[in-house]
């Protein structure tokens, strides 16, 4: 029987997501249940919450994944399992349940971090990333960009010194009273409007470093003071000077590295206001341009059950695995 498969599972915030994946990256299967109603309710993520509908929806996930692919537990390899960074709570469901399955299944368990697993997503279902690249990660907890020599050899060139992209869409979103998740509802209205109000561009010289707190307040003190905003346009102009910033820092890795591709991971890369910044980029720099479909984009686990196989394919090059045993990996 052929068992090169392996069992994602991602419970890092608030979606429970199941996913089945070969070794050459195709998935299988990938089920997620969604807890958007839940929190919609809260404008933001409610931990408490979060923790409880992993509890009662991962089981059910696990075996709509299963079912879904056809598969049976002893064609599995392993089982990957996001360890972090995360809801602790959340984490949790997801960590106890692959270890219980681990120990049933009589399968290796490996704690995979989530971000290793975003950026290894534009691989999903089919070999996109020429390497090396340059890779910009923008999700609601994360920003950073980073230069991957290989699908392991990541060298982070500089991350955000204060809030990330999907965050500032979210609070922006608030501030406009759009509901949560702010991002793709600020793109929408911004789609709508016009830039006319010139919002601050933080550290958009100074090398790979990102910055989006001062930008955040800046809408904040226009709304704050301005008789009359005309929402659209804020959004508008909010969103032209995310790009701006995203797209300076992204040329300027580009020019400085000599990568092949170049990719855009997590859920801000689902932003269509980026993907079109994004092409006009890479065509100007003649670089490929490397995007993974939206649902790939946003969290989910067959992505954590990619990140499994690099991990896999590196210990197996030293040592066999052992029977059964929860491993972090940390490569
Ligand atoms: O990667 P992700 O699903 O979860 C984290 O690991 O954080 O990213 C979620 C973030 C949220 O902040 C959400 O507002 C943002 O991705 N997002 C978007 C869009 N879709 C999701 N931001 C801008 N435009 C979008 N279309
Ligand atoms: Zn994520």
């Amino acid at each position: 029987m052929n068992n090169d498969i392996v069992l994602g599972i991602e419970t890092s915030c608030d979606d429970t997501a199941v996913a089945l994946v070969n070794s050459a990256g195709q998935v299988l299967s990938s089920v997620v249940a969604s807890q958007l109603d839940i929190h919609s309710a809260f404008g933001g993520i409610y931990p408490e919450f979060a923790a409880r509908a992993h509890i009662s929806s991962i089981i059910p996930t696990v075996h709509e994944a299963m079912h879904r692919a056809d598969v049976k537990p002893e064609q599995l390899l392993a089982i990957g399992v996001t360890r972090g960074p995360g809801l602790i709570s959340s984490l949790l469901v997801g960590l106890n349940t692959a270890a219980g399955l681990g120990l049933g299944w009589n399968k290796p368990v490996i704690g995979i971090n989530h971000l290793r697993g975003h950026l290894r997503s534009a691989d999903l279902d089919q070999q996109r990333v020429k390497y090396p690249a340059i890779i910009l990660l923008v999700s609601g907890g994360h920003t950073f960009l980073a230069y991957m020599e290989s699908t392991t050899n990541i060298t982070l060139l500089g991350s955000t010194r204060d809030d990330s992209v999907g965050e500032t869409y979210d609070k922006v979103g608030r501030m406009l009273g759009l509901g949560y998740p702010g991002g793709p509802a600020v793109d929408k209205l911004a789609a709508t409007g016009h830039p006319t109000i010139a919002f601050p561009r933080p550290l958009l010289r100074t090398g790979f470093e990102f910055s989006f707190s001062g930008l955040k307040s800046s809408v904040s003190r226009y709304l704050d003071n301005c008789e009359n905003p005309v929402y659209e346009d804020v959004a508008a102009s909010f969103v032209q000077s995310v790009m701006e910033i995203l797209v300076k820092k992204s040329q300027l890795a580009i020019k400085t590295y000599p990568a092949k591709s170049f990719a855009i991971v997590g859920g801000v890369a689902a932003s269509p206001q980026l993907r079109s910044a994004a092409a006009k980029l890479s065509h100007d720099l003649k670089i490929e341009l490397c995007l993974p479909p939206v649902k790939w984009s946003t969290d989910n686990a067959a992505m954590i059950a990619l990140a499994t196989f690099d991990y896999l394919n590196l210990s197996m090059l030293k040592e066999p695995l052992p029977e059964l045993h929860l491993t972090i990996s940390d490569f």
